[in-house]
């Protein structure tokens, strides 16, 4: 089955991975947010009827954990986070049809309809395992209450995840050489009933799934092995008293585990959305269930295995529909190391607006700097760069020039049509924000107003308009009545990255209504025949402020670290990947000779062709222009980047290494990058292809 374009005919439900009720928000969370809200925009602006939901993640063990720490009961805990993220996301432009939780009466009924389907449909039997046992505080110890090493990686684990390895979800009794969170104490292992949710019974449905699924490659690629191999039925009950209680008769002292709920809020918070605008308006069963629809979830790259393995299981155990899209993100890192919250080496979403700072600003820095897959690096420099790059001087300088030429000498739209080539401009960007949105792009989709105004800058540039208004009138209003159609356009593509800003340019222009309500054919209608002054869209951030900044943040990181033998907060889980320093490789003891680092031609290339390899997971074919000669080479990214966004790049390439054949395909030299993830390596200046490196 393959899908039609956007916009369907079907209503679409944008979903955003359900934050845990545990912690202050930072802007690795906001990342997931702020696409998923970029997202729903834009398909909205295609025609296409979404609903964009999620809720908090009220369940588990992290929350108990700290609940008790606090001295207050899990759903008091929970109950208060979760209404700050109701708070702040607004405060981002986040607007969610529905932001419901899952301690909620919806998901905690329909969770159970779920389990109780599952058990009618034979897909659940009951067995006896080990499981972790702290023999001190005599109490069994779940998920985050135990700490050991991964069986399949060898890395540190928590729990129910491998967060530091390899990702994967860890059943109970898998972790080796358990540890008691709460004692420290090596953990026992006893026997207990549980209840197994048979994922086997989903095998070869999930291996025609994901031949189906859309969404970024690493969500489509990664599972395929692990559903070629034996898959793992998933323990779906915990000894514990917080969470939902499993449904079936004598089994009321277990609860569901905390994976099985929250996916469900997905469906629950739709259906809160049905019943509060009624079905007429939007009927959550047609996506969800009895028709057809569009269901899109936007996470992080951490949790796909429960996004496109257990979840999709999940759906079709219980007669429901399968989703069409799962787009996965890399995470956040700060000036290049990942995010301690415990540290308090992070952004934080409240200190982010306490600063005044517009909310569009991160949009834009979020959603834009860098592919969907890979990690987003953080600083308040790179952010100042972007910014004053990229709003103030283009986007936020062509309006206001626009408007304020047009305004001061026409009072409005000069009356004039557009011109052929203005057209044909907007025309395009048009066809490439349908068709990011489509390659599920955001990046490409919110670039198209930005390009729109760097042509519009250098519209203005070429035609000299302030010239032309003396000597040739008529020739002045036709530039200016292109400017502000190209202003206007830029507004409707904009939009869902930068709402704030759109709405503010719209009310400029004194469009009437909301641009929030515009359509992608609204880039081409005329704008209104009188506008007053403008103001400035955005305002420069001065290289003072980030200094200050930085300064504020070194300050609270110091604090935290010399605190830092207070007992830390079970961490939230979600965000947060290993502090580098304890993964860096030590240095190599072996020293080389200067003539034997010359032996390596190592040189500048650009990328020129970029794609997948077929059947092979991680690679990627490149072309590769190194200035004497294009070269192919085989690189190991195709998961971890957007291969799309990659011709143009430049990189660096080792180009005397011996040409091997890896899978079939002739690599001639080698892309060298950094890390896990494969940061690609790049100039700082513009030096050309074939430039040596020295
Ligand atoms: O990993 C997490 O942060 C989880 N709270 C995400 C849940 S997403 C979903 F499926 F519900
Ligand atoms: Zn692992």
């Amino acid at each position: 089955m393959s899908h039609d374009d956007y916009p369907t005919d079907h209503p679409a439900v944008v979903t955003c991975g359900l934050p845990y009720a545990n912690g202050d928000l930072h802007i690795g969370h906001l990342r997931t947010y702020v696409s998923g809200d970029t997202l729903a925009r834009s398909l909205r602006r295609l025609g296409q009827q979404t609903a964009f939901v999620s809720g908090s993640d009220m369940h588990g063990t992290p929350v108990a954990v700290n609940a008790e720490k606090k001295g207050v009961t899990p759903e008091e805990f929970a109950l208060e986070y979760h209404e700050t993220y109701a708070a702040t996301f607004p405060e981002f432009g986040i607007e969610f049809d529905n932001y419901g939780h899952t301690h909620d009466d919806t998901n905690t009924e329909l969770t159970r309809e779920f389990v109780r389907e599952w058990i009618e449909n034979d897909h659940i039997y009951e067995k006896e395992i080990q499981v972790a046992w702290d023999p001190e505080v005599d109490q069994p110890l779940p998920d985050r209450f135990v700490e050991g090493t991964c069986p399949y990686c060898g890395e540190k684990a928590r729990g129910d995840e491998c967060d530091e390895g390899c990702q994967r979800h860890l059943e109970p009794g898998e972790i080796e050489d358990p540890v008691s969170t709460i004692t420290g104490n090596p953990a026992e292992y006893r026997a207990r009933e549980h209840e197994f949710l048979r994922l086997s019974d989903f095998q070869e449905y999930l291996k025609g799934f994901l031949g189906r699924l859309e969404g970024t490659d690493n969500a489509r690629n990664q599972p395929k092995e692990w559903v070629e191999g034996e898959l793992q039925d998933l323990c779906i009950t915990r000894d514990m008293d917080w969470g939902i209680e499993y449904p079936g008769e004598g089994k009321e002292d277990l609860v569901l585990y905390v994976w099985v709920d929250a996916p469900i809020e997905y469906v629950a918070s739709t259906k809160q959305y049905s019943e509060r605008v009624g079905e007429e308006v939007f009927d959550w069963t047609e996506p969800w269930r009895d028709g057809d629809g569009e269901l899109i979830h936007v996470i992080g790259r951490d949790i796909i295995q429960h996004h496109t393995v257990f979840w999709p299981s999940m759906l079709r155990g219980a007669g429901y529909n399968e989703p069409r899209a799962v787009m996965a993100s890399g995470f956040v890192n700060l000036d290049g190391k990942a995010f301690s919250t415990s540290r308090n080496r992070a952004i934080w979403a409240d200190d982010y607006l306490a600063e005044g700072f517009d909310p569009d600003l991160l949009r834009y820095y979020l959603v834009t700097t860098g592919g969907f897959q890979q990690d987003v690096d953080f600083s308040w420099e790179r952010f100042q760069e972007r910014v004053n790059g990229e709003l103030v001087g283009n986007f936020g300088n062509f309006v206001y020039r626009s408007l304020l030429f047009a305004h001061r000498n026409f009072e409005g739209t000069p009356a004039a049509d557009v011109s052929e080539e203005v057209l044909a401009e907007i025309d395009d960007a048009m066809e490439e924000f349908r068709d990011g949105l489509n390659d599920y792009s955001l990046r490409e989709a919110s670039q198209t107003g930005i390009r729109l105004s760097r042509f519009g800058n250098e519209y203005i540039q070429r035609n000299e308009p302030w010239k032309l208004v003396d000597e040739n009138p008529e020739e002045a209003a036709q530039v200016i009545r292109d400017c502000v159609q190209l202003a206007k356009a830029a507004a409707v593509l904009l939009e869902p990255i930068l709402p704030h800003a759109a709405e503010r340019l719209w009310a400029q222009l004194e469009e009437g209504g909301s641009v929030h309500g515009a359509r992608l054919k609204d880039c081409l209608d005329a704008p209104p025949e009188n506008f007053g002054e403008p103001e400035a869209l955005f305002e420069k951030v001065e290289d003072e402020r980030v200094e200050a900044l930085n300064e504020k943040l070194e300050e609270r990181v110091d604090t935290a670290n010399a605190d830092a033998n207070e007992e830390e907060t079970v961490d939230d889980g979600g965000e947060d990947a290993p502090e580098a320093p304890t993964g860096l490789e030590p240095l190599s003891e072996d020293r080389i000779g200067f003539e034997e680092f010359q032996d390596l031609d190592v040189r500048v290339g650009e990328i020129e062709l970029a794609e997948g390899i077929e059947g092979a997971d991680d690679l990627a074919r490149l072309e590769v222009n190194i200035g004497v000669e294009t070269r192919q080479i085989v690189a190991g990214i195709k998961r971890l980047h957007d291969l799309d966004t990659l011709p143009g790049t430049r990189v660096v390439i080792l180009a005397n290494l011996e040409p091997a054949e890896l899978f079939g395909v002739e690599s001639n030299g080698m892309l060298l990058a950094a890390g896990e993830d494969a940061d690609l390596l790049t100039t700082l200046g513009d030096s050309e292809p074939g430039t040596k490196i020295r």
